[in-house]
């Protein structure tokens, strides 16, 4: 017998999205999101609460990147996401983190992650809370990169959010070759 459970986010493996923006006065404010996909190949969607200020300062400014969470950087991601910037509006300051503008947009892009996305506001859903992005340009570190010239996730040390055991999981090796695997069923 199967057990019956509750609704919850059960779509494995979720992100730890840090989404920064700037505040009014051109300091950097960061959350962590855990809602958050790809939506198209060059954009993304995530769900935020409407009181967020990380929603006003994407209303105000219309950009904001995303980082992806590793494994060196999962106390000031997780920092973002237990305080919000109303309460302390230097976050970034206060783990001490570093960010510089963006290349394609004015975004923050925070020195200390590896990897990281630049993104101009596309439209949002009210009733969802779904803001999506587009993302124009994507930053990684020379040190995640493989020869061929994409991102090794070996390298780059993601972590994904557990929200069953409300930890932050390291991903696993590579245990089969995707668009083969299922060949030896192909008619
Ligand atoms: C692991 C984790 C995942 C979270 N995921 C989301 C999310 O997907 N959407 C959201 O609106 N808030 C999420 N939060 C909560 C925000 O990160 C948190 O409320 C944050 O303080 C908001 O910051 P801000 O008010 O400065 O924007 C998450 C928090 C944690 C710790």
């Amino acid at each position: 017998m199967d057990r019956i459970l509750s609704p919850r986010p059960l779509i494995y493996p979720l992100p730890a999205l840090v989404v920064a923006t700037y505040n009014e006065d051109g300091s950097v404010n960061a959350m962590l999101a855990a809602w958050g996909c790809p939506i198209d190949s060059d954009m993304v969607g995530i769900c935020l609460s409407s009181d967020h200020k990380t929603v006003e300062n994407i209303h105000r400014e219309k950009a904001f990147s995303l980082f992806l969470t590793t494994e060196d950087t999962i106390e000031a991601s997780d920092y973002f996401g237990l305080v919000s910037g109303y309460k302390d509006p230097h976050k970034l300051e206060t783990v001490g983190y570093h960010s510089r503008d963006g290349e394609k947009c004015h975004c923050p892009i925070i020195e200390e992650y590896s990897i990281g996305m630049e993104c101009v506001f596309d439209h949002e859903e009210p009733d969802t809370g779904m803001i999506y992005g587009k993302v124009l340009a994507i930053h990684a570190k020379e040190e995640v990169m493989d020869a061929n010239g994409h991102i090794d996730l070996a390298k780059a040390k993601i972590v994904s959010f557990d929200g069953e055991s409300r930890t932050y999981r390291r991903l696993g090796e590579p245990v089969a070759v995707a668009y083969q695997s299922g060949n030896r069923f192909k008619k």
